[in-house]
C-alpha cells in the first residue's frame, strides 16, 4: 500500500525514518538486488538516546520500504555507527559454506561505572537478507585501547593482499586494522593525528579506490572522515577527505598536511560513507551522508520524526585547476521523479527583466541551469519564497564565490547557529557557471559545475513558500538554458 508523508517539513523525496531520531546512516551494502540503508536510531524518542540501527531497503536507492529495527543495544552497550559487507566465501564460518551479511559496529557503554566509557567493535550476521540478525557470541572482537573515542568500523574486502581490511576513528586519527575473517583483527597503521582538520573529534571514516577522470590506469585512494561538533567551531560538524595511495596497511596522502579539502560546503551534509559490494558492473561508488549538524540537530522544528538523509550522489575524482579533487553527483536514477519539464532558453536576466519565473510554484523539485556571466555581480536564485521568507542561491561573479544564504528562510530561531550565509570559491568553466538544485520541503541541495562544489542545507520554510525567482544585481546575466522539474514524491508508486 502506499504511504504519503504530509507533516509539515516531511522530505518528500529524502530518506527519513518513519518515526522518531535518526542521525548517521550505517552498514550500507547491496547485496541479491537490494541496497540496505541502516542508520543510527532511537526509537523511542525525537532526540538522540540508546543507538539502535533501524533498517530500509530499496531497489532503486530512491523508493525505500521500512523494515523493522535490525540491532538493539544489549549487555555490550548501545549500536553506534558501523559498515556492512557480503560475505562471499563464508570467511567468517558464518553462513555454512555459503554467503551473508555481516555488520561491523561499535558497541557502546552506556551504563558503565568505568570513569571512562568503552567503546568496542563488534559483529552481527545476518542469513536472510538482512531481515534478522544474530550477535556473534564473541563480540566484543576489538577492544578498546585506552582511546574515549574509538568507534565507526568501516570494513572492506582488499583485493591485491587478499584480506579485510578496517578503518577506525580514534580520537584525533584514524586506526587501520586487517583481518583474514573479519574476526581477529591486526593493528597496521594510523593516519592523521597532525594532518587535515582537527576542528572537532574524528568519526565515521571510508576508504576506497577511484579513478581519476574515469580512466582506470591512473586511480589514488580517497579517505573520508567525518569531523565532530566542537564548541568553538561555528560551522559544527562537517566532512574532509584526503587523496593519496593505499598499499593494503598504509595510507600516503599526496597532499600537505596542512591541506583540508572539505566534501561540502553547506551546513548539513555529515557522517556520510559509501555503500560496500555494488556490482561491478555498475561500478559507481555511491554515498549518502546525514542532512543535519550536531550544533542543532536535537532542535530543528519536527515533530513527529527527526533528520533525513541527504540524496545519494555518486562519488568521482576529477582533475580541476587546483587539483584532484572529488566531485558529488545526485544518482540519475532521480531521474525518475521527474514530472513535467518547464524549459527556458536565452534570456537576459537583470533588474528590468519582471520575474520570468512567475509562473512556476513549487515546494519539492530540481532546477538545472547554466548561466553566462556578464556585467552583474551577484545572481541566482530565490526558491521557497513569500512576501516574509526566501533561501538563495546565488554566485558572487567579483569574488567568484557560491553561496546559500538561509538567514529569512522560514524557522530559524531554533538554534542561534542556524540562520547564517556561507559561500566557497567556484570558478567559472568557459565564463560559464552550472546550477543543479534539488528543493524539497525542508532542504536544499546545490551541485555546482557537475559536482565540482557542493552545499547541502537544511530550510525550515513555510508550505506556503512556494515562489521561485531568479535574480541579477548591477547588470545582466545571460541564462543560457533552464529546466524546471516538478518533483514527484518518493514514497508513492
Ligand atoms: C557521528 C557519531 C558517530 C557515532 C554515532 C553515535 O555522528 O557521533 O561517531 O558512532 O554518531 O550515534
Amino acid at each position: 500500500t502506499d504511504k504519503y508523508y504530509t507533516e509539515t517539513y516531511r522530505p518528500q523525496f529524502h530518506f527519513t525514518p518513519e518515526s522518531n531520531w535518526m542521525n548517521d546512516p550505517n552498514g550500507m551494502v547491496y547485496f541479491e538486488g537490494e541496497y540496505h540503508l541502516f542508520y543510527q536510531y532511537h526509537p523511542y524518542d525525537t532526540i538522540w538516546g540508546p543507538m539502535h540501527w533501524g533498517h530500509a531497503v530499496s531497489k532503486d536507492l530512491i523508493h525505500w520500504e521500512h523494515l523493522p529495527i535490525a540491532l538493539s543495544p544489549d549487555e555490550n552497550g548501545a549500536i553506534f555507527s558501523g559498515s556492512a559487507v557480503v560475505d562471499w566465501n563464508d570467511s567468517t564460518g558464518f553462513f555454512n559454506g555459503g554467503s551473508g551479511l555481516v555488520a561491523i559496529f561499535t558497541h557502546a557503554d552506556q551504563y558503565s561505572n568505568s570513569e571512562r566509557p568503552r567503546q568496542r567493535q563488534s559483529l552481527a550476521y545476518s542469513n536472510d537478507k538482512g531481515r534478522t540478525w544474530n550477535m556473534y557470541k564473541g563480540n566484543p572482537i576489538l577492544s578498546d585501547i585506552s582511546i574515549t573515542d574509538f568507534r565507526d568500523p568501516k570494513v572492506f574486502w582488499h583485493e591485491n593482499t587478499k584480506m579485510w581490511v578496517m578503518i577506525l576513528a580514534a580520537g584525533n586519527h584514524v586506526r587501520i586494522y586487517t583481518s583474514h575473517d573479519l574476526k581477529t583483527w591486526n593493528f597496521a597503521s594510523e593516519f592523521g593525528s597532525d594532518t587535515g582538520s582537527q576542528a572537532g573529534v574524528w568519526e565515521c571514516p571510508d576508504l576506497f579506490e577511484l579513478p581519476v577522470d574515469g580512466k582506470n590506469e591512473n586511480k589514488k585512494w580517497v579517505m573520508i572522515v567525518s569531523i565532530g561538533n566542537d564548541a568553538a567551531y561555528a560551522e559544527g560538524s562537517r566532512t574532509q577527505y584526503f587523496i593519496g595511495d593505499f598499499d593494503g596497511s598504509t595510507f600516503t596522502n599526496e597532499n600537505s598536511k596542512e591541506t583540508v579539502h572539505w566534501l561540502d560546503f553547506g551546513r548539513d551534509n555529515y557522517a556520510g560513507v559509501t555503500w560496500s559490494d555494488v556490482p561491478a558492473e555498475d561500478g559507481r561508488r555511491l554515498f549518502i551522508g546525514w542532512m543535519s549538524n550536531w550544533k542543532y540537530a536535537n532542535e530543528t522544528p519536527t515533530k513527529v520524526w527527526r533528520s533525513a538523509m541527504t540524496l545519494p550522489r555518486e562519488l568521482n575524482l576529477v582533475t580541476t585547476i587546483d587539483g584532484v579533487r572529488i566531485s558529488q553527483t545526485p544518482i540519475t536514477e532521480l531521474e525518475t521523479l521527474r514530472k513535467e519539464n518547464t524549459k527556458f532558453e536565452n534570456i537576459l536576466i537583470n533588474e528590468n527583466v519582471a520575474n520570468v519565473l512567475s509562473n512556476i510554484k513549487g515546494k519539492a523539485f530540481e532546477l538545472r541551469a547554466e548561466f553566462e556571466l556578464e556585467t552583474a555581480s551577484v545572481f541566482g536564485f530565490k526558491v521557497r519564497m513569500s512576501n516574509d521568507e526566501k533561501t538563495i542561491i546565488g554566485y558572487n561573479v567579483t569574488e567568484k564565490k557560491l553561496f546559500i544564504d538561509r538567514q529569512n528562510s522560514g524557522e530559524t530561531s531554533f538554534n542561534p547557529f542556524f540562520a547564517c550565509k556561507h559561500e566557497a570559491i567556484l570558478e567559472p568553466k568557459n565564463n560559464r557557471i552550472k546550477m543543479q538544485i534539488f528543493v524539497d520541503w525542508s532542504s536544499v541541495e546545490v551541485f555546482a559545475n557537475n559536482g565540482e562544489l557542493v552545499m547541502t542545507d537544511l530550510i525550515f520554510p513555510d508550505c506556503n513558500s512556494q515562489g521561485l525567482e531568479l535574480f541579477a544585481v548591477d547588470g545582466n546575466v545571460h541564462l543560457t538554458s533552464l529546466d524546471f522539474y516538478d518533483l514527484k514524491s518518493c514514497w508513492c508508486k
